[in-house]
């Protein structure tokens, strides 16, 4: 197997960056938080900003930080090298712009933004610095490891599927204690929500109504790391992402969202994600149909630290008796602790950022059209 490069080895004496957290709430508190101190050989990590007083002072104290700053620019002006973002999606672009502005590496949960002019400023505004957007999911060893079963030899795919039940995220994270900031400015909360429905309205060219904000977010909030992930293994296959996108559809009040392409020689994608809070059980299932072989990763809840991702494999030479199926385990390693390595491998020795600006434009491409299509089919419908 080829040495994975995209990060470094723990023996080595990595240079230590200047960091900050900007949005210090479930994902920060669940995923970044503890991973940058995890990674504190590669990570000196010295401020959490965050609108809410008690959410920036509790996460500081629990991790030793010494700057809790109310706002980005506080924490920039401390003089940082790069920046983990995980505001809500309406700050995103403001908030990369401001910290490409001062000259600082930016990571920025998913998705990157609302819109694909959004992407292009921050394209344009990019220059030598480096950008990557929050999807750990590519930084999993197990996917890793069906990367590497698919392009060995020729590979031919005929479906891929991705399916994911989603009860959110409580049942994952209440033994955590994570602290809820009951504290966020009114007039802050009033304006992402109006940032988040102009989005939604500028991506339709219409009003929209309540069902279709849902799956506006749904899509964009929940399907993207689905499409990501697709997009990925599709690109290791050669095949250029964005496909044409020949179905889409929401459905339980916008909660449910999916996704349907044509692949190159006739072949099919489909992409299911289902709200399900009923059901306090999380599965996200990618599996790759191909003429010789079916490889399926199963992912638990991306909550739950060192749960590893299952990837099962079945192969035959079309007989009964020659059906092979492996169990494959391949790591416990912390995909959210695996994309902060690579982050920190891109800025330090110039590693190409798998999660780049780039394939997260043509995920939310992917995203807005299956959007347009969902609402316009059940419009119909209606
Ligand atoms: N990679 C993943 O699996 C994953 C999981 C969950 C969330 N996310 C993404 O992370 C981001 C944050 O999501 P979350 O669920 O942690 O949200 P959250 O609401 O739990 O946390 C957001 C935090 O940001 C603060 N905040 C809100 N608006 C702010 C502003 N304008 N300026 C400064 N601070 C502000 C809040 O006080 C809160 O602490 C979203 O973009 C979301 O899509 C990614």
């Amino acid at each position: 197997m080829p040495p994975d490069t995209s990060h470094e080895s723990l023996d080595s004496s990595p240079t230590r960056l200047r960091v900050g957290l900007f949005g210090a709430g479930l994902v920060g508190q669940a995923g970044h938080a503890p991973s940058l101190w995890e990674e504190r050989e590669r990570f000196d990590f010295v401020a959490v900003a965050d609108a809410s007083p008690s959410v920036r002072h509790s996460v500081a104290a629990r991790y030793g930080v010494p700057h809790a700053c109310a706002t980005l620019e506080d924490a920039l002006s401390l003089g940082l090298d790069a920046i983990v973002i995980a505001v809500p999606d309406p700050a995103h672009r403001g908030a990369v712009l401001t910290a490409l502005d001062a000259g600082v590496h930016v990571f920025c949960e998913k998705p990157l933004a609302l819109s694909l002019a959004e992407c292009d400023e921050i394209l344009a505004a990019r220059g030598d610095l480096v950008v990557q957007c929050g999807y750990m999911k590519l930084y999993d060893p197990a996917l890793q490891r069906m990367v590497e079963r698919l392009t060995e030899g020729p590979v031919e795919l005929v479906y891929l599927s991705v399916e994911v039940n989603d009860p959110d995220q409580a049942p994952f994270v209440d033994h955590l204690g994570l602290v809820v900031g009951r504290d966020v400015p009114q007039g802050l909360i009033d304006e992402m929500k109006d940032r988040g429905r102009r989005a939604v309205r500028e991506a339709l060219g219409a009003e929209p109504d309540a069902a279709q904000v849902r799956a506006f977010e749904a899509y964009l909030g929940s399907l993207v790391h689905d499409v990501s992930l697709a997009h990925h293994l599709l690109r290791a296959l050669d095949v250029t992402a964005p496909l044409p996108t020949v179905d889409a559809a929401y459905f339980d009040g916008g909660r449910g969202v999916s996704l349907s392409w044509t692949l190159p020689g006739d072949g099919r994608a489909h992409l299911e994600h289902l709200n399900l809070p009923g059901v306090a059980d999380y599965r996200e299932r990618v599996t790759a149909y191909c003429r010789d072989r079916i490889l399926e990763l199963t992912f638990p809840s991306p909550y739950l630290r060192h749960h590893p991702t299952r990837l099962v494999e079945r192969h035959s030479d079309g007989t009964v008796a020659g059906l092979e199926t492996i169990d494959h385990r391949v790591s416990y390693e912390e995909a959210f602790r695996n994309e902060l390595r690579a982050f920190h491998a891109a800025i330090t020795t110039g590693v190409p950022v798998r999660a780049s600006v780039e394939a997260a434009r043509d995920d939310l491409a992917a995203l807005l059209d299956g959007f347009r299509l969902a609402v316009s089919r059940h419009r119909r419908v209606a």
